[in-house]
């Protein structure tokens, strides 16, 4: 049984469903609707048995669905029970004008974009203009460009989908300090906020399509103070006043030092819980000293210039903010979880 043929059926339920109830002319009917509809061995639990057949990926997506049609199904009979009665109780109009009138459905920004938002807001705050590149990039901007050779180990942690023409599919935003560094001469202090593609397999936190903030300053004396402060108050703004950060050792090939960057857990305030593994601290993203083999491939001179960067996911701070425990829930456009924003 394939997920298709199911939800086939679940559709051809409902209108079958649906006509049999409007056309329902007494109580007994509609509770015999009921039953057949949707009692323990109604037609929908009998489609229901078939869900152990779908692959466990497709189970919760179908389940939901026939969930949802069950409340549709039972909130029309509901109505209709109430209009039969009504019509039962002497002929008084269906219509009750008292009724209170339908809101509109109002739209809401999706929790992604809502960090995007608050992400550039923070950063135009501190003197930093936006910058895009493409999704489908060379592999000198996404790679070598950024000290990553075609045997360098780090390739093997952002396993890439390439294109049959040898381009690919950006696995960072990084490749657009690449093109901004070739389009400009310092000073740069851009960010870009863009999406991004690897072949990673799909669980609570990975999604092979997701979003990056990137962010690079380049100028003459940027210390890596300067990074410090930019982080921090990036992320006391995003999280809140009280939030601190670590940076602890790490290896980019594009930057030198390099940091991860940590945050205080927001859900127990650095205490120690389950979220952040009882450490206190939560591991955000990557940054360091702008490496001067980078500046070599878009021809700056590092003996003038110094630079950070850094990058980070944003579903990661959207997931962190808003308490999402998992990443699926951003792209699989249920309204139940939208409207929560
Ligand atoms: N591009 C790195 C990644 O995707 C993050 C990063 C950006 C690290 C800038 C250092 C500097 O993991």
């Amino acid at each position: 049984m394939t997920v298709e043929v199911l939800q086939n059926e679940l559709a051809r339920l409902e209108r079958e469903a649906t006509g049999a109830i409007t056309q329902a002319q007494d109580a007994a009917v509609v509770q015999t609707l009921r039953n057949q509809w949707l009692g323990r061995k109604g037609r929908l639990a009998s489609l229901l048995k078939a869900l152990p057949e779908l692959p466990p990926e497709e189970r919760p997506t179908f389940g939901k669905r026939a969930n949802y049609l069950k409340e549709t199904l039972s909130s029309l009979l509901d109505t209709k029970l109430k209009e039969l009665s009504t019509q039962a109780a002497g002929g008084v109009s269906p219509i009750d004008l008292t009724l209170p009138g339908r809101s509109p459905w109002l739209g809401r920004k999706h929790p992604v974009t809502l960090v995007m938002d608050q992400t550039r807001d923070i950063f135009l705050g501190m003197s930093f203009s936006t910058a895009l590149g493409p999704e489908i990039e060379t592999e000198f901007n996404n790679f070598e460009a950024l000290n990553t050779p075609a045997d360098h180990p780090a390739r093997d942690e952002q396993d890439t989908f390439y294109l049959e023409d040898g381009r690919l599919l950006r696995t960072h935003t990084s490749p657009v300090q690449i093109r901004t560094m070739l389009a400009q001469r310092p000073p740069v202090r851009i960010i870009c906020i863009g999406r991004c593609y690897r072949r990673d397999a799909v669980d609570a936190s990975h999604f092979p399509i997701f979003h990056q903030v990137e962010g690079l300053y380049v100028d003459e004396g940027v210390n890596f103070r300067d990074l410090i402060g930019t982080l921090e108050l990036y992320f006391r703004r995003m999280f809140g006043a009280e939030t601190r950060i670590r940076l602890m050792p790490h290896f980019f090939p594009f930057t030198e030092p390099s940091a991860e960057v940590h945050v205080t857990c927001v859900i127990c305030r650095g205490r120690g819980c389950r979220t952040c593994k009882e450490t206190g601290w939560l591991e955000i993203g990557g940054c360091g000293m702008v490496d001067p083999e980078v500046f070599k491939a878009v021809r700056y001179n590092s003996e003038r210039y110094t630079g950070f960067a850094f990058g980070w996911g944003i579903e990661r701070i959207a997931m962190i903010k808003y308490g999402i425990e998992d990443i699926r829930l951003f792209y699989e456009n249920d309204l139940r979880f939208l409207e929560q924003f």
